[in-house]
């Protein structure tokens, strides 16, 4: 027969509804065991002088029990698990001497091998808890189980790991906002649903380079494409979701930015809604806001701008179409983001002048944010309709109008990824 190691353990989920747990200490290691406890319904006795802020506010939100003291034997009666990190040794020594001698579970962060349990490094990611031992060593190399752990959470997350579900998946749509462009700007949410997709129906913008990714068998309907004859472009959009919901897939309708930034998103729910079939919006980060921040303007700044306002650009400030109030906006001292503004921009930049905003308002055009492509063209409102046509800005592009523009005096974005 094998003999087991000394560091064998064996592992279990606790079951701490309404269960007491006592934990010793309200440093940094209880901070960041206390969520956890919590979330699991546990009744918490927190016993030490001090807390850091994070675990006071816990108390003060009335989620645990805190006695303003250090640790008593007899702290332990009654309790099913035990968390001991106080900075005092003989303390932890005397706790853990008092936990074994009661068979309370314990953890001790100073001593692994004086503890009786181990706290795993967990992860949770679609109603799984992910939970990583490593029982070399009495768990000395916490980072290695953090690693595994991050690995096999990422992998559920962005369904490089395939655990298909057993249950059926519902089928449906799935509004997803994909982000800027810059394939790692999608959400979390969004790239699993991606991943799960029968059929993905995509626009021209946000992150193409994830439908290269997706397995032969999903269908990639390019939404521009979707012939539309005896409708109008959006409708015959809207049907082939319905209809493609309506044969059983799971739908994904890949959307640039956010599904509800001058998106029509809420026009593809509202179809959806009327013909019956289930849509989960799962919103994006919208190029409004990122594509500046990605070449270091700010949209607001303190001392330099306490609105931003964004608005499409796509019909001219004269057009009867307009519904877009520009002789108010002239008036604002905050920030513009433009979005599809980049045929109009003269236009507009002389509307925005000629109700009172100063001509040498700051303006930057940033065309094809997030993506390797992406370039900023400077200007002032004055010169923005020259220099747009003079460096051949086209769209996609945001234009961004105010001080904003010139916050940064030192910072330049790196291009970690
Ligand atoms: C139909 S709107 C969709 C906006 C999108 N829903 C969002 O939240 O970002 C398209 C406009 O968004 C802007 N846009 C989207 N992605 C961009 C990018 N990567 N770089 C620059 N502008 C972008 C451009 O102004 C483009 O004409």
């Amino acid at each position: 027969m094998a003999v087991p190691s000394e560091h064998a353990a064996y592992p279990v989920g606790l079951r701490l509804t309404g269960r007491r747990v006592v934990v010793l200490g309200g440093g940094q290691v209880a901070q960041r065991r206390l969520p956890a406890l919590i979330a699991a319904g546990a009744k918490i006795l927190l016993v030490s002088p001090s807390a850091t802020p994070s675990v006071e506010a816990m108390a003060d939100a009335g989620e645990l029990t805190w006695e303003r003291r250090g640790y008593r034997p007899g702290d332990l009666a009654d309790a099913w698990y035990a968390l001991i990190s106080t900075d005092d040794d003989a303390a932890n020594a005397a706790a853990s001497q008092e936990a074994e001698e009661n068979r309370v579970w314990a953890v001790r962060s100073d001593d692994a091998e004086a503890a009786t349990a181990w706290t795993p490094a967990t992860g949770r990611t679609e109603g799984v808890t992910v939970a990583v031992l490593n029982t070399e060593g009495a768990g000395r190399d916490p980072r290695r189980a953090a690693a595994v752990r991050d690995a096999i959470v990422e992998g559920l997350r962005d369904g490089t790991i395939a655990a298909p579900h057993h249950r059926r998946r519902t089928p449906g749509v799935a509004l997803v906002g994909g982000g800027p462009g810059d394939p790692d700007l999608i959400t979390v949410r969004g790239r699993r649903l991606l991943a799960e997709a029968d059929v993905v129906i995509a626009d021209r913008l946000g992150p193409r380079d994830l439908l290269d990714e997706l397995p032969p068998h999903v269908e990639v309907i390019d939404a521009a494409k979707i012939p539309y004859g005896r409708y109008m472009a959006q409708e015959a959009i809207n049907q082939a979701l319905i209809e493609h919901a309506q044969a059983g897939k799971a739908v994904v309708r890949l959307k640039g930015g956010d599904p509800f930034v001058f998106g029509r998103g809420m026009e593809e729910a509202e179809a959806l809604a009327e013909a019956g079939i289930t849509c989960t919006v799962v919103p994006g980060i919208s190029s409004s806001i990122s594509v500046p921040g990605a070449v270091g303007v700010p949209v607001t700044h303190r001392g330099v701008a306490h609105e931003f306002t964004v608005v499409s650009g796509h019909v001219a400030p004269d057009d009867p179409r307009s519904l877009v109030d520009w002789a108010s906006l002239a008036k604002l001292r905050g920030t513009l983001v433009i979005l599809m503004g980049v045929d109009k921009i003269a236009s507009i930049a002389a509307a925005l002048t000629q109700h009172g905003r100063a001509a040498d308002t700051p303006v930057a055009v940033i065309q094809e944010g997030t993506m390797a492509t992406q370039r900023r063209v400077d200007a002032t409102l004055e010169t923005v309709g020259a220099r747009v046509k003079e460096e051949d800005v086209r769209p996609p592009a945001v234009i961004v109008i105010g001080d904003v523009v010139n916050a940064a005096k030192t910072f330049a974005p790196g291009n970690r990824s």
